[in-house]
């Protein structure tokens, strides 16, 4: 086991800690114990990740003196869904589920999002802990409480704020995931770097592609899930910075809300979104050439995309994505709002963007 880094959530009475490196799992046994009082651990996950983890994680499990009731769903964003909602609740009511019990949600974004509403709702709510096994889940999505489902309309429509009690960051977790879902992860290092922490962003880039794979990623992985865990306890429900997070989204959930249902990775969409969202503030003369131009250059040397040809699926049309874009959840009084960029390490929220000239500048990025 390899020293395991503890992050705090200060969130008062909802306070909890994430555990991150390898043989975080190990660690956390015992103070797992606590959220199960049934001896019984309840355990959403996808069929990919049942048959590459669920033995070993049950082990973990076992060796703490759980027992696991797991729940199986499709991997994907069709889980992410009513119907998927429908099934998992049904699920715990159907083992009976009490509300001193957690459940654990082990698995990526889609598997977090889904069971930590889930959980919300269930008897009107009962704790979740998130074991992630993407990097996009550890460094970003299990942290923070947002929890929810699509809907028709878009992305992550109904959900509700629902902290988890712990997190288990398991660097060891990682070791099955595929190359493009590791850089699709990556990307939102690369955003948490470029929304405040210039020195980290400087890290990854003299590291490379290298960084996706060598020692370099356990401490950015680190840095990047300490810098949400502050941005979140500063802002819990985003009344404010927190918004800032959202650096390259709603750019990115444009693209993804128009593309075909798993067409395109979440942190592949985030990676265009971010590279755009730099071009487009230096468009306005908010943010200097050459800032962007290394944005771009380092998205492009760890292999993800940065512009929307690059994307999987190119079908793109700018009126599309901009009206996609309106619809965005940080949207105030019917204007866009945009996370946009002064400098590497310095984003900035601009909450009523010209809209005609964010259609011009989108023509133009997909012409
Ligand atoms: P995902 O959960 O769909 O996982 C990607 C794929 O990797 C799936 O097919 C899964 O089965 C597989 N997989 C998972 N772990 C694996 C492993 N260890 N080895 C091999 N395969 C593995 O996708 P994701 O990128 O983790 O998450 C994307 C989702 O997260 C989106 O729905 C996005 O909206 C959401 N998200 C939420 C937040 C938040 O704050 N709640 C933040 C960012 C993204
Ligand atoms: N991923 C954006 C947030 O957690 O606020």
């Amino acid at each position: 086991m390899s020293e395991i880094l503890r992050v705090a959530v200060g969130l008062g009475d909802r306070a909890y800690d994430v555990l991150v490196g390898r043989g975080a799992l190990a660690a956390a046994r015992a103070e797992l114990v606590a959220h199960f009082p049934r001896g019984r651990a309840i355990l959403v996950t996808d069929r990919t990740v049942a048959a590459l983890h669920l033995d070993t994680v049950s082990a973990h499990l076992a060796a703490a003196g759980l027992r696991v009731e797991p729940v199986i769903v499709e991997p994907g964003e069709t889980s992410k869904s009513w119907a998927g909602l429908e099934a998992v609740v049904d699920a715990f009511l159907d083992l009976n589920i009490e509300r001193s019990e957690a459940v654990i949600a082990l698995g990526g974004g889609v598997i977090g999002d889904l069971t930590g509403f889930a959980a919300a709702v269930t008897k009107r709510g009962v704790n979740f802990i998130q074991i992630p096994t993407t990097l996009l889940s550890q460094v970003d999505s299990s942290v923070g409480g947002k929890t929810g489902i699509n809907t028709r309309q878009g992305k992550n429509f109904a959900g509700s704020f629902h902290q988890p009690g712990l997190v288990i960051a398991d660097r060891d977790l990682l070791a099955t995931l595929p190359g493009r879902e590791r850089r699709s992860g990556y990307a939102e290092i690369v955003k948490a770097a470029l929304i405040g922490d210039a020195p980290l962003f400087q890290q990854l880039e003299a590291a490379g592609a290298d960084v996706l794979d060598g020692t370099g990623l356990d401490a950015a992985v680190a840095a990047a899930i300490a810098f949400k865990a502050r941005i979140v306890a500063a802002d819990e429900r985003e009344a404010g910075v927190r918004a800032l997070l959202n650096l390259g989204h709603t750019f990115g959930h444009a693209f993804e809300a128009d593309a075909p249902r798993d067409a395109i990775r979440h942190g592949e969409a985030v990676a265009v979104g971010t590279a755009l969202a730099f071009a487009y503030s230096v468009h306005r003369g908010d943010c200097r050439a050459d800032d962007a131009a290394r944005v771009i250059a380092h998205l492009r040397t760890v292999g993800l995309p940065a512009s929307p040809g690059e994307l999987a699926h190119a079908d793109w049309d700018a009126a599309s994505l901009v009206a996609r874009m309106r619809d965005d959840k940080k949207n105030r009084d019917g204007h866009i709002t945009l996370i946009l960029a002064r400098a590497i390490g310095d984003a900035f929220i601009d909450p009523a963007v010209d809209e005609a000239d964010l259609l011009t500048f989108m023509e133009t990025q997909l012409s």
